[in-house]
């Protein structure tokens, strides 16, 4: 594994791995892995959780990480994506990427000689999910037969999530407006894993025995001109205490964050007793170690 780019460029074994060895780091006390090792991040869209947590892993790590935002970079307008990658492979020891295509950082890990990793990109979402099933595995005592539920937009961190959990024997249910699903190709290769997946005709169907109701915003970066036609094709997908109430008891709600209170949750949902979505937070920093370690260690 040199690059992490997609979820589909995973083993069942390799996602194990990586759980393993963030539940290890979380709990093993701060060891000096990546001592002196350099990351690069460079982000075309803005960014809290992914752009800290991998800053601090490698701090904490004992390496150094140095952003760069799109301003400065110009990926692909200031110069071609594979100069920025042949050039940035003579400095670090790795790259993360935030891109509107996923083509863009697609390109840097063809071109890049070090580790290039997925930071987000219009298609997917690889390493929010990987510490989402670490959420999970702890919340859950495991990941095997379980079901997660997914109500609302099929973007990014959906298909990341939909293609890890046919890898890790995770049912998979969810509900989207009508085009707003997800995409054939996307189903397809969770079915070639074996995934056991559920189109439901609505949230309340999809919720159904769920041990975790997931959603994301309704409106991904990038899509901000299309904001109002979402909030009216979405307005039957909210995530509320109502809908909870009809998955299991001990139901968890998870959300990669930043959320829309009001839109694809409702006011004071994050606090609900059934949330987990600041302990999910708090696992980016630790499954970014993992990766971190396994790619540039
Ligand atoms: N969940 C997530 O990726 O958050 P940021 O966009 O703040 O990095
Ligand atoms: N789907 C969201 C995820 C943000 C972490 C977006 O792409 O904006």
């Amino acid at each position: 594994m040199k690059d992490l780019i997609s979820i589909a460029d995973l083993t069942s074994d390799d996602i194990q791995n990586l759980i393993k060895s963030a539940i290890a780091l979380k709990h093993g006390g701060r060891r000096p892995l990546l001592e002196g090792k350099i990351l690069a991040l460079i982000f075309e869209k803005p960014s809290l959780r992914t752009r800290v947590s991998f800053d601090v892993a490698m701090k904490q790590l004992g390496g150094h990480a140095i952003y760069l935002s799109q301003a400065e970079v110009g990926l692909g307008e200031r110069e071609p994506i594979a100069d920025v990658a042949r050039v940035l492979s003579r400095y670090v020891d790795g790259i993360v990427a935030r891109t509107f295509a996923n083509q863009s950082v697609a390109l840097l890990a063809r071109h890049a000689t070090v580790p290039v990793i997925n930071g987000l990109s219009d298609e997917e979402h690889p390493c929010q999910v990987l510490s989402d099933l670490l959420t999970i595995y702890e919340k859950k005592g495991g990941l095997e037969g379980l079901t997660v539920a997914y109500i609302g937009d099929a973007n990014n961190v959906a298909n990341s999530l939909l293609l890890a959990c046919s890898l890790t024997g995770v049912e998979f249910s969810i509900a989207s407006p009508k085009g707003y699903g997800p995409k054939e190709e996307v189903l397809a290769l969770a079915r070639k894993n074996g995934g056991q997946i559920l189109i439901a005709e609505d949230a309340k169907q999809a919720v159904q025995g769920a041990d975790v109701v997931y959603t994301d915003v309704w409106t991904s970066m990038g899509q901000e001109a299309e904001a109002a036609r979402r909030r009216s094709a979405f307005a039957r997908y909210q995530v509320n205490e109502e809908l909870l109430s009809l998955a299991k008891k001990d139901v968890i709600f998870m959300h990669p964050l930043p959320a829309h209170q009001g839109e694809e949750i409702a006011e004071g949902l994050l606090d609900s007793p059934h949330s987990v979505v600041f302990d999910q937070a708090e696992n980016r920093l630790h499954m970014q170690k993992a990766i971190l370690v396994e790619l540039l260690g």
